[in-house]
């Protein structure tokens, strides 16, 4: 049947939809009087933002995640499995990572690796979470914590056959040091996968990001001038990514409906009939209301 056949019933939502549209709205209202953030702001500055010192570099501020909300978005965009931070002087990064899997409900089956050889020399200071009872290890029990340097890093990945997600470089912020890690990493990355680079405000790493925009077949998009900055790095064409049935993709509500228009007329075609006349039975009464 062509469009234009279509009857008044398949064009506008049937009465069952509208039942059901009504019913969520009831719901969401109810919710949006006690709810009124996505982003919980208690949990934000008492979890992800406390104790957590260099976060101000992502521009991360009281109620507020700055880069962190890309780094969010992007473990969330892949469902990353393996997500790596190399670099990080209080955790900012690896805590949103792992939240981020935590939100996904994939915290069993997933991880968030860190990378820090605590080399103080190089005026940061020491990682804050390097002891037992540190507010990250005690909060984040489940971020794994390397203290090696990011090139002997790399090996546990090639020895143990783990392709990484997600990945986050801000370890050694000179040109060979962030371009050697990007190189050490890039082959062990999975077929879908991000990298971001931060402070490439600084020349150093500026220019690792450039020589990765000249000589790749990627796609770098470079926010030097939002805080420390950030480059994101992702492969030019479109990865082949196996579809499991849970990640199909979404159906628009008119897709559905005209699916479900489809499978009544198919195979209930005396419920297809009943609904059709109820609903022009509605309409009939409504219009005389107008
Ligand atoms: C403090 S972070 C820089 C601040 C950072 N933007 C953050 O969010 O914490 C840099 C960290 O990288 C680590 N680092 C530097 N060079 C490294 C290397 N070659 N291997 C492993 N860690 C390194 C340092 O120990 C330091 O903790």
């Amino acid at each position: 049947m062509s469009r234009k056949q279509e009857t008044n019933f398949e064009k506008k939502p049937p009465l069952i939809f509208r039942i059901k549209e009504k019913n969520t709205i009831r719901k969401a209202a109810k919710v949006s009087k006690s709810i009124f953030s996505l982003l919980n702001k208690e949990y934000l500055n008492r979890i992800i933002l406390a104790n957590c010192s260099f976060s101000e570099g992502h521009g991360a501020r009281a109620n507020y995640l700055g880069l962190g909300m890309l780094y969010y978005s992007f473990v969330h965009l892949l469902k990353a499995k393996v997500a790596v931070c190399l670099g990080s002087g209080g955790g900012f990064v690896p805590r949103i990572m792992r939240q981020a899997q935590r939100d996904l409900d994939i915290e069993k089956c997933s991880r968030t690796i860190v990378i820090d050889a605590d080399k103080p020399e190089l005026r940061y200071g020491n990682p804050d979470y390097l002891h037992e009872g540190s507010f990250l290890r005690t909060l984040f029990p489940h971020i794994e914590i390397i203290v090696k340097p990011t090139k002997e890093g790399a090996c546990y990945f090639v020895e143990n056959g783990i392709k990484i997600d997600y990945l986050h470089i801000d370890a050694d912020h000179s040109y060979s040091g962030s371009l050697s890690d990007y190189q050490a990493y890039r082959p062990l990355m999975a077929d879908n996968f991000i990298i971001t680079l931060h402070d490439t405000n600084l020349e150093g790493v500026a220019k690792a990001v450039e020589h990765i925009r000249n000589k790749e077949d990627l796609e770098v998009m470079d926010f030097n001038y939002l805080w420390g900055g950030l480059a994101i790095v992702k492969p030019k064409t479109a990865p082949d990514i196996p579809i499991s049935p849970q990640d199909s993709f979404p159906v628009s509500i008119d897709q559905s409906r005209r699916f479900i228009i489809f499978l009544l007329k198919k195979h209930a075609p005396k419920l297809y009939d009943k609904l059709k006349e109820i609903d022009e039975s509605i309409r009939r009464d409504e219009s005389s209301m107008v």
